[in-house]
């Protein structure tokens, strides 16, 4: 099965010359999602995780259900000020101006083994924020994981500055 036949592209999304890559219509097919997580199962266990970060929000759907395949905690990685509590933060760069990403600040016990999930690897701002707020909490992050990768924006070439393995499932080039 070719995952890239559940995942529609829908053009001129969220701004005009941009093809967004929509996972809606794999998350509706029971048979395409349930083969994605295996393979995205598969693929996770060997950076043998602890914990499972999902990133908010689309993150969240890919990591919970692995989490709970693989028998892992799941944690969040939440846009700012959703998260009760004490919470690090992590400020990032964008294409125009920055963002922020929180964790609880006792989510992790320092040297647990982390894989950060998202659903889509695109510059790799994101996924790289993830990883930089793990480490600030103590995890040690063993690998990163997405559905979709966006070969030309080279966001792979961010993890591997902070040495972390990427597996993504369907990437385009
Ligand atoms: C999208 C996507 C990734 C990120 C990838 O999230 O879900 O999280 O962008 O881009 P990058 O590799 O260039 O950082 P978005 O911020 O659109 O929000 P959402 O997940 O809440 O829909
Ligand atoms: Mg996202």
């Amino acid at each position: 099965m070719d995952i890239k036949d559940h995942i529609r592209g829908i053009a001129d999304f969220p701004k005009p010359g941009i093809l967004f890559y929509d996972i809606s219509t794999l998350l509706a097919h029971a048979d395409a999602w349930q083969v994605a997580m295996g393979r995205l199962a598969h693929a996770v266990r060997k950076y043998q995780p602890d914990i499972l970060a999902g990133i908010e929000s689309r993150g969240f759907l890919v990591a919970a259900p692995l989490a709970l395949k693989l028998g892992c905690g799941f944690v969040m990685l939440r846009k700012r000020g959703k998260l009760p509590g004490k919470t690090i933060r992590h400020e990032y760069s964008l294409e125009y101006g920055s963002d922020i990403i929180e964790i609880q600040e006792d989510a992790i016990q320092p040297g647990q083994r982390v894989v950060v999930l998202d659903d889509l690897l695109a510059t790799g701002g994101t996924m790289a924020a993830g990883v930089e707020l793990l480490r600030q909490v103590g995890a040690e992050v063993t690998g990163a994981a997405t559905l979709i990768e966006l070969n030309f924006l080279s966001g792979r070439r961010k993890l591997e500055a902070l040495d972390v393995p990427v597996t993504s499932l369907a990437a385009y080039d």
